[in-house]
């Protein structure tokens, strides 16, 4: 064993994972339509992570002290044979953690082979009930009915559940308190994440985020909530639960209340480059090394050399200048993953 800390002494303990690049929905704050239509270049099947490389990776990883691996996309579920890969990823040892990221469309279909496959939680993103809104929201793709028989089959065979819901003002804020009162009587954790300034695509302003404070203010005043600690070091939701049952309820604050001190987690796209942060403007090749290079010493070397330089901390430093000085030059979340 081989664990790496970086130059903010952050350990290395949590690997996405992107599989895809492609979804189903074209929400306004992650892929909108006008920039992803039927002309955008997607990635060839040949320039994605076969499974056997993603295996191979997660292995390296490991050995430098990752313990949590979470898939994501693009929707992740897009991908051909995934409970495939879970199963791979499951025969790691080491591997303590297997989660995804979904929108929940093809999750009725999948949640069981999922579960078979080694899948242990999965966090699903809805952002309204409300059907107009919704389907506004995805970029007229989904139906809230069908994101809700996914949690609901998620649930069913046994998968961890937590819902996301990205609020963003005058377009879904008003949907806060009725999200919590649906999710409060099926027990389900809600988190609410503050929209945020990923990608070049968006046209983010500060001014469209509710802040944590105000998503708490409107929580409390539909049934009383109380903060309860982290689960682990490290976790990006603020942890709450209501005061007259058990359930919990988060936000994810990266815009007015940064997490970055104990931010763990390195990024792989699905094109096999190695990012830092959410908000990395480069990264690192690690598809043409591990196609070119038999050694896994060699490409634990080059992994542990890109986290012990790492310094990224974007959310903590988030200001006029960082932003203009990336503008442009982010990579989209679609692309490296939630
Ligand atoms: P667990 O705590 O393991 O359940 O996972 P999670 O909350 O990290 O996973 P999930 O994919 O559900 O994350 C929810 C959202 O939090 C993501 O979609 C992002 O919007 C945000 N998020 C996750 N990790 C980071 C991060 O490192 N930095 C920032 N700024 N936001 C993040
Ligand atoms: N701000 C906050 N969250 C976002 N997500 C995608 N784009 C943004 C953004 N700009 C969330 C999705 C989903 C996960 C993949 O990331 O809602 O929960
Ligand atoms: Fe697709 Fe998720 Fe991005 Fe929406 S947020 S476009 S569902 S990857
Ligand atoms: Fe980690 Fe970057 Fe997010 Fe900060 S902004 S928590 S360093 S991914």
């Amino acid at each position: 064993m081989n664990h790496v800390k970086d130059q903010l002494q952050r350990p290395l303990r949590d690997l996405r994972i992107s599989v895809t690049d492609r979804c189903n929905f074209r929400c306004s704050y992650c892929m909108p339509a006008e920039v992803f239509g039927p002309d955008y270049a997607f990635l060839p099947h040949d320039k994605i992570l076969s499974f056997e490389e993603i295996q191979r990776l997660v292995k390296v990883f490991v050995s430098l002290g990752v313990e949590k691996i979470r898939i994501t996309g693009g929707e992740p579920l897009l991908r051909k044979d995934l409970p495939t890969l879970i199963h791979m990823i499951d025969a790691v040892e080491g591997v303590k953690d297997i989660a995804m990221t979904t929108n929940g469309t093809l999750l009725k279909k999948f949640a069981q082979p999922l579960k078979d496959a080694g899948l242990q939680r999965v966090s699903i993103s809805l952002d309204s009930l409300d059907e107009d809104r919704f389907f506004e929201m995805n970029g007229r793709r989904g139906r809230v009915k069908t994101v809700l028989e996914g949690i609901e089959k998620a649930a069913e065979v046994g998968l961890q559940v937590k819902i996301n819901m990205v609020v963003k003002k005058g377009v879904n804020d008003q949907d806060i308190e009725q999200m919590a009162a649906f999710f409060k009587e099926r027990q389900h954790i809600l988190r609410y994440i503050e929209y945020m300034d990923v990608g070049n695509s968006n046209g983010w302003r500060l001014d469209d985020v509710v802040s944590k404070k105000e998503i708490v203010e409107k929580v409390n005043a539909f049934s009383p909530i109380q903060p309860i600690a982290p689960n682990y070091t490290g976790e990006v939701a603020s942890r709450f639960e209501y005061a007259d049952q058990k359930t919990e309820v988060g936000v994810i604050s990266s815009v007015t209340d940064s997490f970055c001190s104990t931010c763990s987690r390195a990024r792989i796209s699905a094109e096999g480059k190695l990012y830092t942060c959410l908000f990395a403007t480069k990264g690192t090749d690690l598809r043409d090394l591990i196609r070119n290079e038999e050694d896994d010493e060699i490409v634990l070397k080059q992994i542990s050399h890109v986290w012990e330089n790492r310094i990224d901390r974007y959310s903590d430093e988030r200001n006029e200048q960082t932003m203009k000085e990336r503008k442009k030059h982010k990579i989209e979340m679609s692309h490296i993953g939630g």
